[in-house]
């Protein structure tokens, strides 16, 4: 993707291994590039949300296990540093998924083989996730024109499902960018997403900057818009879809869909290969991340003097709850698009496209 004239990708590794990234929490205001130079850098800024989005996050993993090894490549130093940065987040299956495609080919590998064996399979994870959300957007493009006949497609999506989510293109949103770039006229409804705002800070400033027309809204307003035939679908990303075509994504993304399925509004989940979790039968399974309550208690923006700045919007002494994710269950979600094609949201459905992990 493209910020001003530069092409960039979400991540992408210095010739020391060390990692580059966009400090996610510094954005939109402020474009900062930061250089990853160890597993606990990497680990600290998966933890604060510095990367975040499903994809993303299992990439970076990735190139800090293989960063890792250069330092120590010995089974109990390669085996600590996968699991600290399996640790940092709970709920997207990415993480646990890259790392475990480098420990599979990590484990039998001779020490002194282990750093090239990491850096090909990291970058390989990395390449794979470009070339699928890509196909992700191919397959996302008859549905926007399905709509398209009859004017201008208004999508409603929720949270960052954009290329800072993915290593490039995004999911949710790599249709989105293909239908602008074909000459479609979509305008997307930005859910806020409190209480970080990925969709008033990420999504809003990814859309600007393809120039794709939207329009931020709070997150309560999307059941009326669709009450009043101004969203034609919703599409959202996910960090984790279990066998049976549950659908983890940020939390708020369960109540649109239920919005969705009583205003007769089709709800579309983009979600590559490496989201779905072929181990856990239903959504009740995946685990929930909590996280602080001063994600809920207060909200970060930019003060009147330009500077990012976080104030508190909640009663001084009142506790807050923040679990950061849902499930929505199948019966909600219209499809599911993933690389290899559209799949209703169910075990057969998934199946279907995926024929190797067929249960029989
Ligand atoms: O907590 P986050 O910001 O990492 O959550 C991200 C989301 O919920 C995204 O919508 C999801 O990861 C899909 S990313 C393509």
């Amino acid at each position: 993707m493209r910020i001003g004239k530069t092409s960039y990708r979400s991540v992408w590794r210095d010739p020391d291994g060390a990692i580059r990234i966009f400090d996610q929490t510094r954005l939109p205001w402020q474009v900062e590039i930061l250089r990853l130079a160890d597993a606990a850098q990497v680990a600290e800024a998966i933890r604060t949300m510095r990367v975040r989005g499903a994809p993303l996050i299992g990439a970076v993993a990735a190139f800090g296990l293989a960063l890792a090894l250069r330092a120590d490549s010995s089974d109990a130093g390669m085996e600590a540093t996968a699991a600290m940065l399996a640790a940092t987040r709970p709920t997207a299956i990415n993480l646990g998924w890259a790392l475990e495609q480098l420990l599979d080919a990590l484990r039998n590998q001779p020490r002194e083989e282990r750093v090239a064996v990491a850096d090909r399979l990291a970058q390989a994870i990395a390449d794979d996730d470009v070339e699928t959300n890509f196909r992700i957007g191919r397959n996302t493009l008859p549905l926007i024109r399905e709509h398209a006949g009859k004017g201008r497609v208004n999508i409603l999506t929720h949270c960052n499902a954009g290329w800072l989510a993915t290593v490039d293109y995004g999911t949710a949103l790599s249709g989105i960018f293909q239908a602008h770039d074909a000459g479609i006229d979509v305008h997307v409804w930005v859910d806020e997403t409190r209480p970080r705002n990925q969709g008033a800070l990420l999504t809003a400033f990814e859309l600007a900057g393809h120039g794709v027309a939207h329009t931020i809204i709070v997150d309560n307003a999307g059941g009326h818009l669709m009450q009043h035939g101004k969203v034609d679908f919703c599409i959202v990303g996910t960090d984790r879809v279990t066998r049976n075509g549950d659908v983890a994504n940020k939390i708020g993304t369960y109540l649109k869909a239920l919005a969705a399925r009583d205003n007769g509004v089709p709800f579309h989940v983009a979600c590559p290969h490496s989201t779905i979790d072929w181990r856990l039968a239903r959504g009740e399974e995946i685990p929930i991340e909590e996280r602080a309550e001063a994600e809920v208690s207060g909200i970060t923006g930019l003060a009147p003097d330009g500077a990012p700045a976080s104030i508190r919007v909640a009663a001084p002494t009142s506790p807050a709850a923040n679990p950061a994710f849902d499930v929505t269950p199948a019966r909600l979600v219209s499809s599911i698009i993933t690389e290899r094609g559209v799949s209703a949201a169910s075990e057969a459905g998934l199946v279907a496209l995926y024929p190797e992990r067929s249960a029989a």
